[in-house]
Order: C-alpha cells, then sequence, then structure tokens
C-alpha cells in the first residue's frame, strides 16, 4: 500500500511501459499516411486556442505555451535544452507539437499517457510555468473575451475549473496536423519521390533498418530504446540544469537521486534497469523546422543524426554499425527532409485586455 501511495503514477507508467514493449507485433512494421483529421468540438479548441498563447496562465504571467512551442517552428523552440520557468532551466529539449494526438507516450521519457494530463503539467510544474488552477480561473474571469469563450465552450452557467483550462487546450492541439508531406503523396500513390528521396526510403525499410523503430503514421514505435545519445555538455555545467534534473527524478520517486548523473530517461519512470538511458522513439515528422534534434538537442542537422545512427551511436547503444556510403546517408536525410512539410499558418490571436478595474465586481 505504501509503495503505492508512494509511487503510485511511476509504478502504473512502468506497467503500461512494460506491456507496450512486450507486446509482440505480428506484422512487419509499416510506413502509412497521415489519418483524417480529429472530430474535435470547436468552442473548447478555440479556447484552447486563445489559452495556448495566453502568458496569464503562467505563475507570473511571463511565458504561454507558445514561449517554448514556437508555430513558425513547428511548435520546438529551436533551443538544444529548453528554458525552465524563471530561476530555472531544464534538462531536455522541446518536443515539437504536430500531429501530437497520434502519439501514445508523450515526453521524451514516457511519463505522459495523455494530452489532457501532458496539458496539466505543462500549466502547473514549477519547472515549465508554475501555474495555480484557482489563480488561473480568477484571472480568466476578469478577461472579458476569454470569458466568452470560456462561457460557450462549457456553459453559461456551472462550475469553472482549472480542467476545463487543460481539455479545451488539449483540444486545440488535437486540431493541429502536419500537412501532407511528398511521402504522404508518394504513399497515396500519387506522384513518386524525387530519386534520392525513393532511394533514402528504400534504405530506411531495408538495409538501414531504420523503420524497426520508426513506424507508422508519425514514424514511431511509441517505445524507449537507449543510443547513448552523449549528454549535452550544459547539463554538467549548468547547475541549474542538474537541480532540475535530480528534482525530476526524486518526484518520480527514485530510490536515490542524488547519484545519478546524467539524464536516465525512461529508468526514472519505470524503474527497470533495461531502460537506463533510453527514450522514447521521436516521430520523424517536420524535422525541418525542429532542429536541434535529440532529447537533448545534441546534433543540429539531420546529417549528424543519420552520421550517429550509422556509427552504431554512443556507449550501450542498442543500434548496430551500418557502414553506409556517404551517398546512401545522403539518400536518407533526402527521404528525411521530404517527410517535411511546409508548415501552415497558425493565426496567433490578439492579446486580450484585463477588465477595467471600476468594473470588477466585490
Ligand atoms: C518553459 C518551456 C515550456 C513551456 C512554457 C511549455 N512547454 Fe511543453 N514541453 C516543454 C519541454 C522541454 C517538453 C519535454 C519535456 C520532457 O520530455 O521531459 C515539453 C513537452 C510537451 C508535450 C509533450 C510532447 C511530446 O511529444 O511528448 C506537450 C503536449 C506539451 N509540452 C504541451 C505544452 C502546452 C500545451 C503548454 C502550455 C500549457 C506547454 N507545453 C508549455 C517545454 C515547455
Ligand atoms: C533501435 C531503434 C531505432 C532505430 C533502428 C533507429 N532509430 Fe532513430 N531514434 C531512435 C531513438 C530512441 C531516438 C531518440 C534518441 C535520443 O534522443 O536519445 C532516435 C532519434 C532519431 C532522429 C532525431 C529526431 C528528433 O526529433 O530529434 C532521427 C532523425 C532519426 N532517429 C532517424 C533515424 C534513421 C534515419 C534511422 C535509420 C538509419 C534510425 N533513426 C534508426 C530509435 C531508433
Amino acid at each position: 500500500m505504501s509503495f503505492l501511495r508512494k509511487g503510485s503514477r511511476a509504478a502504473l507508467t512502468a506497467c503500461i511501459l512494460a506491456a507496450t514493449s512486450t507486446a509482440a507485433s505480428a506484422q512487419p512494421p509499416l510506413l502509412t499516411p497521415l489519418p483524417a483529421p480529429a472530430a474535435v468540438n470547436p468552442a473548447r479548441a478555440e479556447l484552447g486556442r486563445h489559452l495556448f498563447f495566453e502568458p496569464r496562465l503562467s505563475g507570473d504571467g511571463s511565458r504561454s505555451c507558445a514561449s517554448c512551442h514556437i508555430p513558425s517552428q513547428g511548435f520546438s523552440d529551436g533551443e538544444p535544452l529548453s528554458r525552465g520557468y524563471n530561476g530555472t532551466e531544464y534538462f531536455r529539449n522541446a518536443p515539437g507539437l504536430l500531429s501530437v494526438r497520434l502519439k501514445s507516450r508523450l515526453m521524451w521519457d514516457g511519463r505522459g499517457t495523455n494530452l489532457v494530463g501532458a496539458v496539466r503539467e505543462m500549466v502547473l510544474s514549477g519547472q515549465f510555468m508554475n501555474g495555480n488552477a484557482e489563480i488561473i480561473v480568477e484571472r480568466i474571469r476578469q478577461i472579458p473575451h476569454l470569458f466568452m469563450l470560456w462561457r460557450r465552450a462549457f456553459g453559461e452557467s456551472g462550475e469553472r475549473r482549472g480542467d476545463q483550462v487543460f481539455q479545451s487546450i488539449a483540444e486545440y492541439l488535437t486540431t493541429l496536423d502536419f500537412g501532407r508531406s511528398p511521402v504522404d503523396s508518394a504513399l497515396g500513390g500519387e506522384g513518386s519521390l524525387p530519386s534520392l528521396a525513393d532511394e533514402g526510403m528504400r534504405l530506411f525499410k531495408g538495409k538501414a533498418g531504420c523503420i524497426a523503430c520508426h513506424h507508422g503514421p508519425l514514424l514511431s514505435d511509441g517505445r524507449p530504446h537507449r543510443l547513448g545519445v552523449p549528454d549535452h555538455a550544459a547539463l554538467v555545467r549548468d547547475p541549474l540544469r542538474t537541480v532540475s534534473l535530480l528534482s525530476h527524478y526524486a518526484e518520480n520517486g527514485l530510490a536515490n537521486p542524488m547519484v545519478e548523473r546524467g539524464d536516465i530517461g525512461v529508468y526514472a519512470i519505470n524503474k527497470n534497469g533495461g531502460d537506463r538511458g533510453s527514450f522514447i522513439t521521436p516521430g520523424l515528422r517536420g524535422l525541418s523546422h525542429t532542429a536541434p534534434y535529440m532529447h537533448n538537442g545534441r546534433y543540429d542537422s539531420l546529417d549528424e543524426v543519420v552520421d550517429f545512427h550509422d556509427r552504431g551511436g554512443g556507449p550501450g547503444s542498442e543500434l548496430r554499425p551500418l557502414r553506409l556510403t556517404a551517398h546512401e546517408r545522403r539518400a536518407l536525410v533526402a527521404f528525411l527532409q521530404a517527410l517535411s512539410p511546409p508548415l501552415q499558418d497558425v493565426a496567433e490571436p490578439p492579446t486580450h485586455e484585463y477588465l477595467p478595474v471600476d468594473r470588477i465586481r466585490r
């Protein structure tokens, strides 16, 4: 019982991760085009869109989701390691959010099991926005335009709860999809890829073996793997990042967080020794917009990432050296680029003013 209470979230996640990683797949892994857009509640998604850009969800009003998930960068932030909330620094790269609805595991270490929960963590965690649900509800009541959108989304009367904020942002995220890439057109039998990218696709599925982990509509198996990506130097150099990392371990119930150095990934969540240093396989769409790469932004270019996989990864990696020729590596990069559609424009809502002080009812 005490075990359950102490680490119930981690224990639950561990069970789910273990179950997903042992489920044998009967069929060979495939590349599949993106599914049709999801059905959403338009009023909630619209409220969510406004809240996504709203800095007053953060404790000190300094940042919104869009501060770290920038639409013109595929909703990533271009930094190797993300900034944290004021006074902190984070220890991982901010992932892009397009088609995030299709992910079975969220966060690099897979601790997120659903979108609403991931949004809740982003808003409430002292590491990201340091928000407080009750204060957020009160602030929105004082912003007439947002409050009107809220009533439209959740009804004129009834209780206003922080959870409705998280739900509506998740609803907005559900509307964000990658556009169709040249690879989707080729898979759908409409047109063919340029010859170098086509060669890259054949290598990806064949000799280079990428498809073993990168398959399905996002090109991710959603499971943990260890490639031995070296830690980012800033993690060790910058005490604020080390503090964030060690407190993340402590919050997730790791027995001896202080002895750890470096990012142990999925192991901190599921405590499965075999997953030390593993990260959930990222998807491969839209990479032209989301450099730098890997859980810690160690590599600036796709060439570097392909070279790293070709070498068989770093210490303790599951990968084996591929010994591809320079031409084959270029072909793989061309295929990865053909998975990146141009970004669709995202309309950023205007800033909504607070109710003038003399109109606040007390
Ligand atoms: C201070 C920067 C920062 C802010 C602000 C921020 N995020 Fe994030 N977000 C991150 C980082 C970094 C991660 C990866 C965390 C990890 O894997 O440990 C992440 C992960 C996520 C994920 C999981 C993505 C995936 O592919 O697994 C979602 C969803 C998300 N954020 C949504 C949001 C939303 C919605 C907001 C606003 C409510 C928000 N974020 C605010 C930095 C930020
Ligand atoms: C054993 C499973 C596995 C195989 C096989 C594999 N990858 Fe990966 N790939 C991963 C994992 C896991 C990561 C993230 C590693 C990390 O951040 O520590 C990754 C990261 C990447 C990234 C960076 C994505 C991003 O958003 O940062 C690219 C690009 C990539 N792989 C391409 C390839 C290509 C091309 C091949 C074939 C040559 C391949 N992968 C083979 C598991 C695999």
